[in-house]
């Protein structure tokens, strides 16, 4: 007997383990369309926790009396229904979902209703995320082949340039070799950048926020922007597995490109009121449950969002702007974003990117373990 009872629990715990595990959201309503249970996956869809929303009405979580009403009649007429790629609007935002009802009678004749919303712009996103990655992958490799190409013969020019200019009689002759020295020095620090970092990654346990706090002081010493930097951070988020150097040279590009991206905009744009408006970046931190990072599902994991008030990035640019040697500057090289992807995916995290005039927002994407 008492085998049997363990057996049963042990299988109840299974299907909260599996429903947990689903990507797809699911809902649970009593015959009053009251939520008496939410899965990891729908507590995720609607940012909302069970312990918030049980014994609350559907109402809150939904703003969208025509799907309420299809609800409501679904449990009256006892008729399931499906609907796909139904833009639903939630409280806070709207999304696109595969939708199915499902009225359920229990063996009491108690009334219940099984929503199950699976999430087709996530679905998007993942495959843009593995595309991302992939593409990214593959320019990384053919640009760090031809990078090595270049490597190699630069010091043989640079050597040769000094012996020529050991050798010459005409001292003002020496502006030359001296550009040559000088141009094949460039060259070399850029290709030293295009080759990217060559160390393996130091992964050990550390908090985030140690990470921002030393960026904080680092961007301190540069006080010629007159951008302001704010700092909002969830106290909670466990400690992720990450090399720490990798992770504070991703910021700093970002953070840089913020500052570069506000300064300049000034310039641009010295009307009386954009003048006043502050220039600011936020950088905030918050942890995300059930979440995927391309295919790979995680249990949790640690959002880091840049976030900054500038010019905003372009569409088509948006699309590039993770490719090396992409750039929208005149002094830039367009390798700082591509840096930046290269050493976050290196410890399994994702860089992603959202913008529009007034608000870019970059998010570093850092599994914890
Ligand atoms: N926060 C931002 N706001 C507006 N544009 C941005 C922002 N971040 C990046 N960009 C655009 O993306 C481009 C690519 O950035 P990336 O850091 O890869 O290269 P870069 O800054 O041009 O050069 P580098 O970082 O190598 O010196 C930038 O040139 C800029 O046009
Ligand atoms: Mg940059």
């Amino acid at each position: 007997m008492s085998t049997q009872i363990k057996h049963q629990t042990d299988l109840k715990h299974l299907a909260i383990n599996i429903l947990d595990n689903l990507n797809t959201a699911v809902v649970l309503l009593d015959s009053q369309l009251n939520v008496l249970c939410v899965n990891s996956a729908a507590e995720m869809l609607f940012s909302i926790s069970l312990h918030k929303i049980a014994s609350k009405p559907i109402a809150q979580l939904l703003n969208d009396d025509e799907l309420i009403t299809a609800i409501q009649s679904a449990l009256d007429t006892n008729h399931p229904f499906t609907q796909r790629e139904r833009s639903i609007q939630l409280i806070d935002k709207k999304v696109i979902v595969d939708i199915s009802v499902q009225p359920i009678q229990s063996e009491e004749d108690d009334k219940y209703l099984l929503i199950e919303l699976s999430q087709l712009d996530r679905h998007l996103r993942i495959s843009r995320e593995e595309n991302l990655l992939a593409q990214h992958e593959t320019i990384q490799a053919l640009l760090r082949s031809m990078a090595h190409e270049v490597k190699n013969p630069l010091g043989g020019i640079r050597g040769a340039a000094q012996l020529l200019e050991r050798e010459l009689d005409n001292p003002d002759l020496a502006e030359y070799t001296q550009v040559i020295i000088d141009e094949a020095d460039r060259l070399k620090k850029l290709v030293n950048r295009m080759l990217g970092p060559n160390t393996r990654p130091n992964q050990i346990m550390i908090n985030i926020h140690s990470v921002t706090e030393r960026v904080r002081r680092l961007l301190k010493a540069d006080k010629s922007r007159d951008v302001k930097i704010f700092f909002d951070y969830d106290p909670s988020i466990p400690e992720i597995k990450f090399d720490p150097e990798h992770l504070i040279q991703a910021v700093l590009n970002i953070v840089r490109n913020a500052a570069q991206a506000l300064s300049e905009q000034e310039q641009d744009n010295n009307s009386e009121s954009e003048y006043k408006k502050e220039k600011k970046i936020i950088i905030k931190t918050r942890i995300l449950r059930q979440f995927n990072i391309g295919h790979k599902r995680h249990k949790l994991v640690a959002k880091m969002d840049i976030i900054d008030n500038g010019p905003g990035i372009s569409e088509k640019m948006q699309e590039r702007i993770f490719m090396p040697l992409i750039t929208g500057r005149a002094e830039g090289t367009g390798l700082g974003l591509s840096i930046a992807q290269s050493l976050v995916s290196q410890n399994g995290g994702l860089i992603e990117c959202h913008s529009k005039p007034g608000k870019t927002v970059f998010s570093l994407l850092l599994p914890i373990p």
